[in-house]
């Protein structure tokens, strides 16, 4: 009965991708299990790129069934545009299910983010603006549209007309905004749920039925453990639950049904949007993350903010999420720089602390107690093992295994598929380069 969870270990974009790609071999079932299409994930095979949005990067794999799961919230016209773009590139999207009881973004929800964050001014979040937490704030007030809804014309028009009172009010009267107008919306919305009707599922039956006969099920998270609704930098969050224990509302699973847990980590912080990031450089080796890392959002192309590695949320997030392993990607960006930091405590107020604070406010009057490393200069994309890797990078992962207690069982060296070693079984010395 073996389900592993793929999760984030720092703000996101930290390449879960390519975990759910390396591992897609192995499995029958992916499935997303909260966020919307704020997220992106970029999956490279040969000389084609593969940016993914909503449906689950399992679909590049004809013997998986991709599952957006009952915790994500979704965009229908974008999800068909992203199931027409991978049909265009000669991708089957036929396996595609879409739980019946995900909940719809609607373009309300979308045009209320970006009111909201443009009244926010200098106190905004810095949304995706793909209508994320006007979403997810419907559906805890009981006010949302979910996608089996679709298929129901006239259960759909009380729904939408309902909606339409309270955000139309909203849109006018607080931001001064245009308002929708049922009949638009009303059909426009029946024509997603035709073109989906093939798709929309009980996936939590299918994931459990799958179990039950043995396969083997990948559950994936979107964004990261800092950007958690709960566990994160809140306010400067996003509004679901990246964490693992989400895969079990958001995928339909039980947590006694999750044998592993694989944390993904990149070798330094990446942020996107506003809130505390206690490592944040400012300067040319902040400039040398952002330029060899390529470090630009794949959904909105924002530039990402980016600092070095911070071992105080790493340490919490192994924990939170019960990593059984980590993944560590991008340590290639890292060659070239003459001296590496990593982030051990926080002195705040005086007091140096390990732990990390609950509270962003907090956060931000953190200054960063640092170990400093030796860097190297070797290019390690070509390096077909992690014992050919320089002693320094090798160092550099010891101190993560050492601090987070979990074992480093995959690391990346570039964006390639085989660019990637696999160290066989925790702590095992047996490495050998991913096929
Ligand atoms: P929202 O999810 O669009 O509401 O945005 C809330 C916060 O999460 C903002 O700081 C976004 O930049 C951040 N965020 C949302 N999705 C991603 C992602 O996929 N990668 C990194 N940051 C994200």
């Amino acid at each position: 009965m073996p389900a592993t969870v793929i999760c984030g270990l720092q703000w996101g974009d930290e390449g879960k991708g390519k975990a759910t790609d390396l591992l897609a071999d192995r499995v029958s079932m992916v499935v997303r299990y909260q966020g919307g299409d704020n997220a992106g994930h970029t999956v490279v095979i040969g000389d084609e790129v593969f940016k993914l949005h909503l449906v689950p990067s399992g679909v590049l794999h004809p013997h998986i069934t991709p599952i957006i799961g009952p915790g994500v919230v979704v965009n229908p016209a974008k999800l068909i545009s992203e199931m027409a773009m991978l049909n265009e590139r000669g991708i089957s999207t036929d396996k595609l299910r879409v739980s019946g009881a995900a909940h719809v973004i609607m373009p309300y929800h979308v045009a209320l983010d970006g009111a909201r964050e443009s009244a926010a001014a200098d106190g905004a979040i810095g949304t995706t603006k793909r209508g994320i937490g006007p979403a997810y704030g419907d559906r805890a007030s009981r006010a949302g549209i979910r996608m089996g809804d679709l298929l129901e014309p006239e259960l759909l028009r009380s729904r939408l007309t309902a909606a339409l009172a309270e955000k139309n009010a909203v849109l006018q009267h607080v931001y001064g905004a245009a308002a929708f107008e049922i009949e638009g919306l009303h059909s426009e919305a029946i024509q997603w749920g035709k073109a989906l009707r093939p798709h929309i599922a009980d996936t939590t039956l299918l994931v459990q039925n799958g179990l039950a006969a043995g396969e083997h099920i990948l559950l994936e998270g979107a964004q990261g453990t800092l950007l958690d609704l709960d566990h994160g930098t809140y306010p400067y969050v996003t509004s679901s639950n990246p964490v693992a224990g989400g895969a079990t509302t958001g995928g339909g699973i039980g947590p006694l049904q999750i044998d592993q847990v694989i944390g993904v980590l990149k070798a330094y912080s990446t942020r996107v949007g506003s809130g505390p990031l206690p490592t944040e450089l400012d300067d040319e080796v902040g400039e040398h993350l952002v330029s060899v890392g390529k470090e630009f959002g794949t959904t909105t192309g924002r530039r990402r903010r980016c600092g070095w590695l911070d071992l105080v949320p790493l340490r919490h997030a192994a924990r939170l999420n019960s990593a059984t392993s980590v993944m560590l990607n991008k340590l290639d960006i890292l060659s070239g720089l003459p001296e590496l930091k990593i982030c051990v405590a926080y002195r705040v107020d005086g007091r140096e602390s390990d732990d990390w604070p609950m509270d962003a406010a907090v956060l931000e009057r953190a200054e960063p107690v640092y170990e400093i490393f030796p860097g190297w200069t070797e290019d390690l994309r070509a390096a077909t093992s992690v014992e050919g890797l320089p002693d320094a990078a090798r160092r550099y992962m010891a101190t993560i295994e050492q601090r987070t207690g979990v074992p480093i069982t995959i690391v990346s060296v570039g964006p390639e598929r085989n660019q990637t070693l696999v160290r066989r079984g925790a702590g095992s010395a047996a490495v050998h380069r991913a096929a």
